[in-house]
């Protein structure tokens, strides 16, 4: 069975080199020629060359290899060859550094094919590594805690350059509530941090807020023409000061003896005396 007699291997390898002659079609003589020959230390291995044996990485360059097929050749990442020489696999520090991004480790687990740099895999939890070229968001998570700041960047962005909608992960408080409209109060990235525009309806704060909301719309007085956001303005949970728009209107004593406005019209949202 494939057991090798002792006998055999000999007549093995002579049958071998028989083949490797007749099939390389050198003579004896044609072998030291080619050996030791001048032209054999001329003989450079170009770009072509590597593809005859290497067809995947050629491939994959070719196809792929974005400014690692325009700006660099084979040669210039792989100086040597195995067997002779040391510089077999490049570092990418090599060429790359003077940046943040360069300071991380492990290039080759999220560009995960050098022949094809920009093919980017983001896999595990990776926060760190896009503050590298996003500092900006990394901050505003950071300096605006809510449970947003405790998920990990691509949680949320699980392939690089996808932005999720809201609605992936949340209802909206109100059917037919936009993505745009979320946005408008919720910043993605410090979503508790809310500010709204002035035109903002007063329905998208009914939910929270019912009672205000009966009130306003069933009260008679002026008040009622405002929308929510027009009194309480741009902020979340901002109190307007009566005076701000309407001055002093009594007579100073009696603003002396009764600051808050309240005590007399007791509800701004269903004003009485
Ligand atoms: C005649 C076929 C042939 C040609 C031409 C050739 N190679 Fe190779 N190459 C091989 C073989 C066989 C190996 C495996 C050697 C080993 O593992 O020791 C190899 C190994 C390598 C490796 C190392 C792979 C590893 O796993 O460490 C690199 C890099 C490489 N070649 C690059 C090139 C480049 C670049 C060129 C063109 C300049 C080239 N090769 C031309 C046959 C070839
Ligand atoms: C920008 C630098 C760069 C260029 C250009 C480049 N390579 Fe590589 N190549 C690498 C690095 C880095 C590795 C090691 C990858 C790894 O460890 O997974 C590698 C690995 C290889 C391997 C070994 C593959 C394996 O699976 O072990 C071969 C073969 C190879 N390259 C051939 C080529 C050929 C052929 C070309 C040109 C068509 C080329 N490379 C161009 C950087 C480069
Ligand atoms: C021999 C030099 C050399 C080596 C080694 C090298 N690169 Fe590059 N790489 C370049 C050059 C030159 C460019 C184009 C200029 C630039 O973007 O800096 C480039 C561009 C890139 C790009 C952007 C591609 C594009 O089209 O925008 C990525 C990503 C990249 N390299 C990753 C790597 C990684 C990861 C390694 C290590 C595995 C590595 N490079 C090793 C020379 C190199
Ligand atoms: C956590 C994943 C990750 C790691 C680790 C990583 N990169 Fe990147 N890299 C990216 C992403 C994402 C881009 C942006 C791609 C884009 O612009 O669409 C990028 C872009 C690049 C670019 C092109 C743009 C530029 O800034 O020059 C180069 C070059 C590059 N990386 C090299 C490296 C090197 C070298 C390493 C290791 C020191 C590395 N990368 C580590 C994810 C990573
Ligand atoms: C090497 C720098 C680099 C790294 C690292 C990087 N990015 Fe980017 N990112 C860019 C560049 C440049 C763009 C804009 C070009 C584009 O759209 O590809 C971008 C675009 C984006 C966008 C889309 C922005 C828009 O307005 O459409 C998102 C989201 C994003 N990156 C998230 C991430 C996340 C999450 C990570 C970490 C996993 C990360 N990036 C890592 C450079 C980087
Ligand atoms: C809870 C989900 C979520 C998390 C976690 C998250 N993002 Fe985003 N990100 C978004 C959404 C949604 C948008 C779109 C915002 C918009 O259109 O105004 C966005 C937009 C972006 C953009 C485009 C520019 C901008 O600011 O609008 C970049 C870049 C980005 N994110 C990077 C990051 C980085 C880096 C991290 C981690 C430090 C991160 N994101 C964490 C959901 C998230
Ligand atoms: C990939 C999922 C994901 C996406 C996309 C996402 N979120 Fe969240 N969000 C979460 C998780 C998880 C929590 C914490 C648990 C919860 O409240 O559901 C959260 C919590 C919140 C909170 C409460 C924060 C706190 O600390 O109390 C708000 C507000 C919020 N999200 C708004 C948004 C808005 C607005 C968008 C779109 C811009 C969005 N989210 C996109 C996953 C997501
Ligand atoms: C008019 C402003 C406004 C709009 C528009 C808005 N939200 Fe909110 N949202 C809030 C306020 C205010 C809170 C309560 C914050 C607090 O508890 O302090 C909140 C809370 C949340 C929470 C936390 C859990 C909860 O229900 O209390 C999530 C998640 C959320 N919003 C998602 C969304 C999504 C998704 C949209 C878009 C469909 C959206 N929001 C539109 C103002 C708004
Ligand atoms: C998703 C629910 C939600 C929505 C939508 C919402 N709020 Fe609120 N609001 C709350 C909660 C919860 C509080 C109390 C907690 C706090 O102070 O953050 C609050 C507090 C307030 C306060 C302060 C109350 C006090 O006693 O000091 C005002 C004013 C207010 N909201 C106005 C609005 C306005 C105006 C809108 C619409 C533009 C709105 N809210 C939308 C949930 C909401
Ligand atoms: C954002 C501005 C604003 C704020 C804040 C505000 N008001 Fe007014 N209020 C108005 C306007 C405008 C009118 C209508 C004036 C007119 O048509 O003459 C009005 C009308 C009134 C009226 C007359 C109602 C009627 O039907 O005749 C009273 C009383 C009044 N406000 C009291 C108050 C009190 C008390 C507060 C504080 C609790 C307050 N307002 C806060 C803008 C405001
Ligand atoms: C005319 C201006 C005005 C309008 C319009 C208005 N508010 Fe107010 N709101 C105020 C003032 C002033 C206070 C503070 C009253 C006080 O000092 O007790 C207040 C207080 C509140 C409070 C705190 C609890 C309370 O009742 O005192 C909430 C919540 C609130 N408003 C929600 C709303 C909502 C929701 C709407 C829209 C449906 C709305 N407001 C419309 C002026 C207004
Ligand atoms: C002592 C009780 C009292 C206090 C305190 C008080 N008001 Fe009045 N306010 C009244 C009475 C009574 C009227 C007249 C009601 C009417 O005409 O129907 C009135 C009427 C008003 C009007 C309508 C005036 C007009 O010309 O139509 C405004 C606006 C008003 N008050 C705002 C305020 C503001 C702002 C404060 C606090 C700075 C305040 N009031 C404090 C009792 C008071």
């Amino acid at each position: 069975m494939g057991i090798v007699q002792p006998g055999e291997r000999p007549i093995f390898f002579v049958v071998m080199l028989a083949m490797i002659l007749v099939l390389e079609g050198f003579s004896f003589f044609g072998i030291v020629e080619y050996v030791y020959g001048a032209e054999s230390s001329d003989a450079v291995l170009t770009t072509k060359d590597c593809a005859k044996c290497h067809k995947k990485e050629f491939a994959a360059i070719r196809d792929n290899g974005v400014k690692h097929r325009s700006e660099v050749t084979c040669l210039d990442c792989h100086i040597d060859h195995p067997l002779l020489g040391e510089q077999i696999i490049p570092k990418c520090s090599q060429c790359h550094s003077g940046k943040k991004h360069y300071e991380l480790t492990g290039c080759l687990s999220c560009h995960s094919d050098p022949h094809q740099p920009m093919e980017i895999i983001i896999k595990g939890e990776v926060t760190e590594p896009c503050l590298s070229c996003h500092p900006k968001q990394g901050e505003e998570l950071k300096d605006y805690a809510s449970f947003h700041s405790e998920l990990s960047c691509n949680y949320c962005h699980d392939k690089h350059g996808y932005i999720p909608e809201c609605f992936k992960c949340h209802e909206p408080h109100l059917e037919g509530q936009t993505l745009s409209e979320c946005l408008g109060c919720h910043p993605a990235h410090l979503p508790l941090h809310i500010q709204y525009p002035l035109q903002t309806p007063s329905s998208h704060c009914a939910p929270c807020h019912e009672k205000q909301s009966v009130l306003m719309k069933e009260t008679y007085t002026k008040h009622r023409v405002f929308t929510c956001a027009f009194c309480h303005r741009g902020i979340h949970t901002i109190i307007p000061e009566c005076f701000h728009c309407h001055g002093e209107p009594h007579s100073p004593s009696i603003h002396r003896t009764m600051p808050d406005c309240i005590t007399c019209h007791l509800d701004p949202h269903n004003l009485k005396t």
